[in-house]
């Protein structure tokens, strides 16, 4: 299985913090956002990554991150996204490095207490479909919210004015090969971008998607009170906990 770690896109949520850095350099308590989605595929086993970098300070993640030597990897890889054409725009930039395995995908800006080692490997025994993970949130609104009927995902809905649930899909999502060719499919939301949620939906559908709660806390770091919020989970209890 190989990871994927998506930190493209312009972060104008937090203009003017990121007018002259990237979003995923901004410090988390004591590290860079982007070392805490790459240390969640390391502790899961997964060690052959690419990072989808983007905007207009690309080349500060090769100074910072350079050959991954400092997380114990002999390599680490690299593609470009121009623009923010979305999630699985980013995605899709991937074709080539995923070479028809199986993926685990990390949005740049989720941050999680402790690991998805048993979802990851739930995944690994899954013939086909996707996984995505769930946490309850106060406010679904902001996110991919999940409908769970008699504990069967009938669907979601991204940023829904009603929520259904408060079941937040959060950042972290395991694909099989076919992944590539749902996006190739999709059209651009009302906010003008490819939708992860569409790429969800499509897998719900055909009835291969499975959903695991996550186990601690969660949260995304893309908006002024939640990397405040980040940055105090972080402080108070580390992140990335191996138990
Ligand atoms: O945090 C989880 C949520 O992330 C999910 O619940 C939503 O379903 C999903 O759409 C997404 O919502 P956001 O609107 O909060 O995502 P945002 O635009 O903030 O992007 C999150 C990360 O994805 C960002 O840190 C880097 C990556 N990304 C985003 C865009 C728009 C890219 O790599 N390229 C992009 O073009």
């Amino acid at each position: 299985m190989k990871g994927i770690v998506l930190a493209g896109g312009l972060g104008t949520r937090l203009f003017p913090l990121t007018k002259i850095t990237n979003k995923h350099l901004l410090p988390i308590y004591e590290k860079p956002m982007i070392y805490y989605p790459i240390e969640t595929l390391i502790n899961a086993g997964i060690t052959d990554i690419m990072i989808v970098i983007g905007g207009n300070h690309a080349g500060d993640f090769l100074r910072l991150i350079g050959n991954g030597k400092e997380f114990g990897l002999k390599h680490i890889n690299y593609t470009y996204q121009e623009g923010e054409g979305g999630i699985a725009a980013a995605l899709s930039l991937a074709e080539y490095f995923a070479d028809g395995e199986p993926i685990c995908v990390v949005l740049g800006d989720n941050i999680i207490e402790k690991n998805i080692i048993k979802a990851v490997n739930d995944f690994k025994k899954q013939k086909k479909g996707a996984k995505i993970m769930l946490k309850e949130v106060p406010d679904p609104e902001r996110f991919g919210v999940a409908e769970i009927v008699n504990g069967k995902l009938i669907g979601i809905e991204e940023k829904p004015k009603k929520p259904k649930s408060n079941l937040a899909v959060i950042g972290i999502y395991m694909y099989d090969e076919r992944v590539f060719d749902i996006i190739k499919t999709l059209k651009p939301s009302a906010r003008g971008e490819l939708e992860i949620t569409d790429v969800n939906n499509f897998y719900v559908k055909e009835g291969t998607m499975t959903w695991e709660m996550l186990k601690g806390w969660w949260t995304d770091a893309g908006t002024f009170e939640s990397l405040l919020r980040a940055n105090i989970l972080v402080a108070q209890t580390g992140a990335n906990n191996i138990d």
